[in-house]
């Protein structure tokens, strides 16, 4: 068997011992990597004076982890630059925070050269390489450009704008044109497929063809989606830790009788917290029988605490839980409870457990692993709600939730009406057909997909191609979104 060898910004593997919050792609990589010898390769997460290109190697948990320290104006222009204030809000649709400096695009190109200077003498000929999201699309031209000729996929987990706001980035054909040194490129969902695919056809006067391969830049590369999934199992099996049975039974107590809407995510503009916020605020306003009835516990976590627009958010973030509680709050109850700690897989788990209703309300996300948690943790003979957000990747898979426009503080606040009087025969109806394909589609089945689709165009590159070119209308697919 080939080695796997997986490259990603942020290495955190899964500390069995600790059960720590690591964020999707982590918790993805960490249960793909367990059966498969091989590395996975990235940042340290800390900065250097000066870059020696020095590996830090150990063992975690059965997976070989090695990284590399940064220094801090790498971290600037990079990290918090290009990959946090230039492509994240690109590609999430927020030209208005999108920042477009020239060092950042320096930055971002010197460290997808540096991570392939030390990594490339780690390959072995068999090899695959698997590189993971917008912090690295360089990578693999950087690494064939240093000889390195194995089978490399690229694995983006997050959406695909239209190619209207690509545009708007400088230098956008040199990035696409990157991608076009892998051998395949995996998108969350179909539609961030077709995105690309226009762009390639309408920007770069490409072509589909119809062995699934596109062409452009005198180069030929496979882009599919791979929808990404959880480990179902051991998540269901959390909720029998001491710790999530404590979680739980700490909720059950603590809502004394009343329904829990429950919001977890990281604290990132895209997830859609002050909209939903708003949206209960407003399902207080216009129904005041439920007030005293009900309670929003919202977790965000902070993140990227280095950008302007992530410390803005928390503030007003505080705003407005602190105005609305003002507005409502009874002695012996609180509307909005406005948590900012992190916590541990299983404590999650518990919480997922307690709660009647989901919120995964993302005004764009590329797949969303918290609908997927939260459907896990269910009580099967009692399961809560999902409310999922029609701009969430999950929703393509995961349309027995109660799909809402996350723009629409009405549409938001009718579902919440919805879920909390849904009977429990449909609530169990719905949960089984969600289990049932988070079960199914799990990270297992996402890594296999990708790693023998990649495996598949190493061999194939060997065999001479039968391709025809396509109709644009047949490559992007005519099925409306949603
Ligand atoms: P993203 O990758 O954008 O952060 P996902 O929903 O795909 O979004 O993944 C988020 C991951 O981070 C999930 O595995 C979730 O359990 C975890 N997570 C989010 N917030 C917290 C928190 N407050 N404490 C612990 N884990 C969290
Ligand atoms: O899933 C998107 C993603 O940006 C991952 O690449 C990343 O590991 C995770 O969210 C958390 O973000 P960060 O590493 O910037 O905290």
């Amino acid at each position: 068997m080939s080695r796997l060898i997986v490259v990603s910004n942020r290495v955190t593997p899964q500390q069995a011992e600790s059960g720590s919050s690591q964020g999707g792609l982590s918790m993805a990589i960490s249960a793909a990597l367990r059966e498969y010898s091989g590395i996975w390769f990235g940042w340290s997460g800390n900065s250097t004076p000066e870059w020696t290109g020095e590996l830090n190697e150990q063992n975690v948990g059965g997976v070989t982890v090695t990284t590399v320290d940064l220094e801090e104006q790498d971290i600037e222009e990079y990290y918090n630059g290009y990959a946090n204030r230039t492509l994240w809000p690109l590609f999430h649709y927020r030209i208005d925070l999108t920042a477009y400096e020239r060092s950042y695009g320096s930055g971002y190109a010197r460290v997808n050269a540096r991570f392939a200077d030390v990594l490339a003498p780690l390959i072995k000929p068999d090899d695959i390489i698997w590189v993971q999201d917008y912090h690295l699309i360089p990578l693999g031209r950087e690494l064939r450009e240093r000889g390195i000729r194995n089978a490399i996929g690229f694995f983006l987990h997050i959406p695909w704008p239209a190619r209207e706001l690509v545009v708007t980035l400088p230098r956008h054909r040199q990035l696409v044109e990157s991608l076009f040194y892998y051998d395949v490129i995996g998108f969350q969902t179909q539609e961030w497929r077709n995105a690309f695919v226009a762009y390639v056809l309408y920007e770069a006067s490409g072509m589909a063809m119809t062995d699934g391969q596109v062409r452009a830049f005198g180069r030929t590369v496979i882009p599919k989606a791979f929808p990404i999934g959880i480990d179902a199992r051991s998540f269901r099996a959390l909720l029998d830790e001491p710790a999530a049975k404590e979680s739980y039974a700490r909720m059950i107590e603590s809502k004394a009788g009343r329904k829990m809407l429950l919001g977890v995510d990281r604290l990132d503009y895209s997830k859609g917290i002050e909209e939903r916020i708003h949206a209960y605020d407003r399902l207080l306003a216009d129904r005041p029988e439920l007030r005293g009835e009900t309670f929003l516990l919202q977790i965000s976590t902070e993140t990227r605490s280095q950008v302007e627009t992530y410390q803005d958010m928390m503030a007003r973030l505080d705003a407005l839980s602190g105005r609305i509680n003002g507005a409502y709050a009874e002695m012996d109850w609180v509307p909005v409870r406005n948590v900012h700690r992190m916590h541990t897989r299983d404590e999650l788990a518990g919480v997922y457990r307690a709660a009647d209703v989901m919120l995964v309300t993302p005004l764009r996300d590329g797949m969303n692993l918290v609908a997927k948690e939260f459907v896990a943790a269910q009580d099967e003979a009692d399961p809560g709600v999902l409310i999922l957000s029609r701009f969430a990747g999950a929703m393509q898979q995961m349309r027995e939730a109660l799909i809402v426009n996350p723009f629409s503080q009405e549409d938001m606040a009718d579902a919440i009406n919805r879920a909390l009087a849904m009977p429990r025969g449909e609530r169990q109806r719905r949960w089984r057909a969600l289990m049932d394909g988070v079960e199914k589609e799990d990270v297992v089945s996402w890594r296999d997909s990708f790693v023998s689709c990649l495996e598949e165009a190493r061999d194939a590159d060997r065999r001479p191609r039968d391709g025809r070119v396509m109709p644009a209308e047949e490559a992007l697919g005519s099925r409306p979104i949603a």
